[in-house]
Formats: C-alpha cells, structure tokens, sequence
C-alpha cells in the first residue's frame, strides 16, 4: 500500500506587496503541493504577476511569509542577496518577452547560466542542452540566433533555457499571450508533459481554455485579492460568483 505525504512546494502567510504607496497583493493566503501545475487566473491588474514575481523575488513583499522549494523568507526583515541567489537556483522563470540573449545562439542561451551560475563544464552543459533541445523540438535551431526565429520557437527557447538549471519551480507569465492557436496548443504540450516530470509549474494566463487545459490547481484573483482557489474540480464547481461569472465569459 502507498504511503501518500504531501511535501509543500510553495506556502505563502499573509503577504502584503506595495508598489510605492499602491498596495498590489493584500494578506495572501496560498499553499501549493510539489509536482502541481497551478494556475493563477483573473482579470487585468488583478496581480497574477506581481504574484509571480514574488515567488523568485523579482518583488519583495512588504510583509509576510514565503516557503518555496525549500528556501524560507520573512519580509519582517530584508532578505539577504545570497538567500536569493539560492531561491533563483531552484525557482527558474519563462518570461512573457522571453528575454532571450539577442547576440547568443539558441545553444549559448541554454549554456550560459548553468556554466556560470551552476559551474557546469561545457561538456556537461552541452549534453544538458542536446538533450532538451532534443525535447523541444529545437535541434535544428541550435546555432541560430533568436531573432531568426519565430514567436514560438523562442517561447520553447526560453523554456528551454529555464530548464538547463533543472529547477524545482517553473514560473511562467502569460506564456501563450503572443502566439496563435496552433503554438498555444504546443505550449499547452509541454507545459502537460513537464507536469509529468515531477516539476512544480505556476502559470499567470487570463486565457480559460488554457487554465483548463494545463491546472491541477486554481487561484483566482481580483484586485490583489485570491478571491478563490483549490484544485481542478473547480473549473467545473466554481465556489464563488465571480470566479463562476469570470469562467462563463
Ligand atoms: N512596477 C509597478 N509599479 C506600479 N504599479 C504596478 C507595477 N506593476 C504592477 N503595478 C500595478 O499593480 C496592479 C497589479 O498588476 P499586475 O500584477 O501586473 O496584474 P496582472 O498581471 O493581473 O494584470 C495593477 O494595478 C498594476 O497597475
Ligand atoms: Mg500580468
């Protein structure tokens, strides 16, 4: 008989998060178990990116607790630069503009950070990057430049690269905003066959085809309020009218 224990991925106790005077996250309350695919879901401005950007502390929170992959914050106090460091090690993060290095190849792209940052030899990382590039369907674009590529080439790209440093938590913002059906459907792929490698993935969209393509778990947020969460059962039985209205649009 199987022994099922949960290992929490990401807690996040009462987080406050400021942009100046402007409150943009108010006391948010959030677990999320490893290995799930979580989606955070809402209208423009909600703070579905805010939100993300303070899982790899692209934001500090004003206040509030922050556990994700093993790595602990209180924003009671500053947190310290190296503490950082590590939580970027383990939570990598796919950008809506992919920020790719224009002046790199596809494979100095991947190879870069994990030389760097992990101390990878070159072999090692190469056969890291052969492999993923493998993966995604990118081995013919090894040695382009990313300019010559399209908008969903480079997406994979920039998945691609996050993945070089085998990160625990992938974080992903709007990840299909720019593409057209058809590369949705891709990314929708991959993002389902990542979720069967154990990886915890926390994907901002406001596409509802999207989030019920790729969630285990919901949070819906409005005004920089989680108004409802839970797991993919509520798609189906939303528990709040606006979570139920936001779905029915
Ligand atoms: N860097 C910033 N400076 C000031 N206000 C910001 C900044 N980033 C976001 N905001 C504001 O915070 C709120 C939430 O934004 P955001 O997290 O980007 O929402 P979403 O991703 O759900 O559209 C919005 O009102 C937005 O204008
Ligand atoms: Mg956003």
């Amino acid at each position: 008989m199987a022994i099922h224990f949960y290992r929490m991925s990401i807690q996040l106790n009462r987080i406050n998060c400021f942009y100046g005077a402007y409150q943009a996250l108010f006391d948010i309350n959030l677990t999320c178990p490893a290995g799930e695919t979580l989606v955070l879901l809402g209208p423009s401005g909600a703070g579905k990116s805010s939100l993300l950007r303070v899982l790899n502390l692209l934001e500090t929170p004003g206040s509030g607790e922050l556990d994700i992959a093993g790595n602990h914050f209180d924003f009671s106090r500053t947190p310290d630069q190296k503490a950082i460091r590590d939580l970027r090690r383990n939570v990598g993060m796919v950008f809506q503009q992919y920020n790719l290095w224009p002046h790199l190849t596809v494979r100095q792209n991947l190879i870069e950070a994990p030389c760097r940052v992990l101390g990878l030899s070159r072999e090692a990382a190469n056969a890291r990057a052969d492999k993923l590039l493998g993966r995604l369907r990118l081995t013919d674009f090894s040695d382009r430049f990313p300019l010559h590529l399209s908008g969903g080439q480079q997406q994979r790209v920039a998945i691609a690269r996050a993945l070089m440093m085998e990160p625990q938590v992938l974080l992903f913002d709007e990840p299909t905003a720019a593409l057209d059906p058809e590369i949705t459907a891709q990314v929708v792929g991959i993002i389902r066959e990542l979720s069967e490698t154990g990886i915890t993935q926390v994907i901002v969209t406001h596409e509802v085809e999207v989030a019920r393509k790729t969630a285990s778990r919901v949070v819906y947020m409005e005004n920089g309020h989680i108004v409802e969460q839970g797991d993919a059962s509520h798609f189906a039985t939303p528990h709040t009218e606006a979570f139920a209205s936001y779905l029915s649009h």
